[in-house]
């Protein structure tokens, strides 16, 4: 919005200047971290017809989106492309853009140090960022997923002499990249402010990007029901991946129990087996809660619970793998195993706590030779430098003792794969259709 100097200034206040440049869409928008959850969401603000400006330390990621290049899979560069041809979106890694803001949007990376604890650096570094470059009145939103008790925490370095001129709330980011069905503009948004007129500012800006929302109390309902949602889910798959293991000492598919289960009308939702779970959400936000619930005395019991079951997940398909080449000591010396997919979920070029990383190093500790395919990703950051990455060949494929799918990327060929391999072990289900007699699901 057009910005006057404060003795100039109409006896409008703050939140009705931030609400007008809201409704007309005169606010200029900075998204601040432009990875899997930020650029999504500048994109929809931009669509929405705000112009926007999107912040981020990283130069050669910038510098591509300079160049109308997408580096998320479900941004296509053409959006980028489209928007910036209009006006209404550029990136750069310059914190002083910040100032012609009206409303700052925070998608900084949070996450859990080696000692399992929050770490939040990035986004104390970005919030004092934009504390010394904001020019009020301004509503700053973080969405970044934080524990409990930190959005109001970190907003007290933007109180001006008590006067309430920077409007903070806390909008957790949902998203679940390549999900074609519930994208951002279908997925709710639950909004805490800090106070009533932060949360009327925060409600009003999803609104006008065509996102609903969900009013909260108070910013730690909206906290802690972010990191609620992710230990749900932590929890849940950490159970049923308990039952898989128990359903292969019984002789019976866990997929079938699940199956039969999920026709129950009501009280229960099914969650699939896996190797273990990655990404930066579903196994790092539930220790922000276990964080929370130590200092206050009431430890989680069931966060440690789950925890340990996703450690040992890459060693028990280690053991499966052993048990189907025959060696059944675990001594995969000699054996050849070609691994399929080493991002943590599929048709995403995402590595981060891929539970394949861990599944790798186990197969070389326990002697096997270990190739790993992935059509996503050219480099991995972690993986076991014994692992040489290939190319998906029919050879590749007839040469290895087992093949364990790990991640079942929609672009593989999985006909090739079950009529040149020996044996395939596949840990998520995914090639049930093809009733193959030499594919052993998890
Ligand atoms: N990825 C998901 O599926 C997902 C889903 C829901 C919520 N979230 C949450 O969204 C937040 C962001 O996650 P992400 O997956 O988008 O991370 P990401 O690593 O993909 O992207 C973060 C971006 O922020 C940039 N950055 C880091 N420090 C910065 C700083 N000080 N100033 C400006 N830019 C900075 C990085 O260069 C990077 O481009 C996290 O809190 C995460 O928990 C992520």
């Amino acid at each position: 919005m057009a910005r006057t100097d404060v003795a100039d200034a109409p006896a409008t206040t703050g939140r009705d200047q931030l609400l007008d440049a809201l409704d007309t869409r005169q606010a200029h928008i900075a998204v601040v971290g432009l990875g899997f959850a930020g650029l999504p969401q500048a994109v929809v603000i931009a669509q929405a017809g705000f112009t926007v400006i999107g912040i981020d330390t990283d130069g050669e990621r910038m510098a591509q989106l300079d160049r109308g290049e997408s580096y998320i899979t479900d941004v296509p560069s053409s959006q980028v492309q489209h928007l910036r041809s209009e006006g209404r979106f550029r990136a750069t890694t310059e914190p002083t853009a910040l100032a012609q803001a009206d409303c700052i949007v925070i998608c900084v990376p949070t996450g859990i140090g080696a000692d399992r604890r929050p770490a939040l650096d990035s986004l104390e570094q970005a919030l004092g960022t934009v504390a010394s470059a904001l020019r009020p009145p301004s509503l700053v939103i973080i969405e970044s997923s934080v524990p409990p008790a930190t959005t109001r925490r970190l907003a007290r370095q933007f109180r001006l002499d008590g006067e309430e001129q920077v409007f903070v709330a806390h909008a957790p980011e949902r998203i679940d990249p390549g999900n074609s069905r519930f994208g951002l503009r279908e997925t709710p948004r639950v909004v805490g402010g800090e106070t009533s007129a932060s949360l009327d500012l925060a409600m009003r800006f999803y609104a006008q990007c065509g996102i609903e929302t969900v009013p909260v109390a108070s910013i730690e309902v909206a906290e802690l029901t972010k990191v609620f949602e992710n230990t749900f889910r932590f929890v849940n798959i950490s159970l049923v991946n308990e039952l898989a293991q128990i359903a292969e000492g019984l002789n019976v598919s866990a997929w079938d129990v699940l199956e039969a289960a999920s026709t129950k009308p009501y009280g229960f939702m099914p969650h699939a087996p896996g190797p273990g779970i990655g990404g930066s959400c579903i196994p790092v936000i539930p220790f922000f809660l276990a964080d929370v619930a130590e200092r206050l005395g009431t430890p989680s019991r069931l966060i440690a619970a789950a925890e340990q079951v996703n450690r040992f997940m890459p060693k028990y398909v280690t053991q499966r793998a052993a048990a189907l080449v025959g060696r059944r000591d675990g001594d995969l010396a000699g054996s050849h195993m070609l691994v399929l997919g080493v991002t943590y979920k599929p048709d995403q070029a995402d590595c981060r706590h891929s539970p394949a990383l861990p599944l790798v190093d186990q197969l070389i500790a326990a002697g096997a030779t270990v190739r790993v395919h992935d059509p996503l990703v050219t480099e991995v950051a972690g993986l076991n430098t014994q692992a040489g990455l290939t190319p998906l060949t029919p050879d590749v494929v007839a040469t290895a003792d087992l093949v364990v799918v790990v991640t079942p990327h929609r672009s593989l060929d999985y006909q090739m794969v079950v009529e040149r391999a020996r044996c395939v072990l596949d840990t998520r289900n995914a090639l049930s259709d093809l009733a193959a007699p030499n594919v052993v699901p998890l």
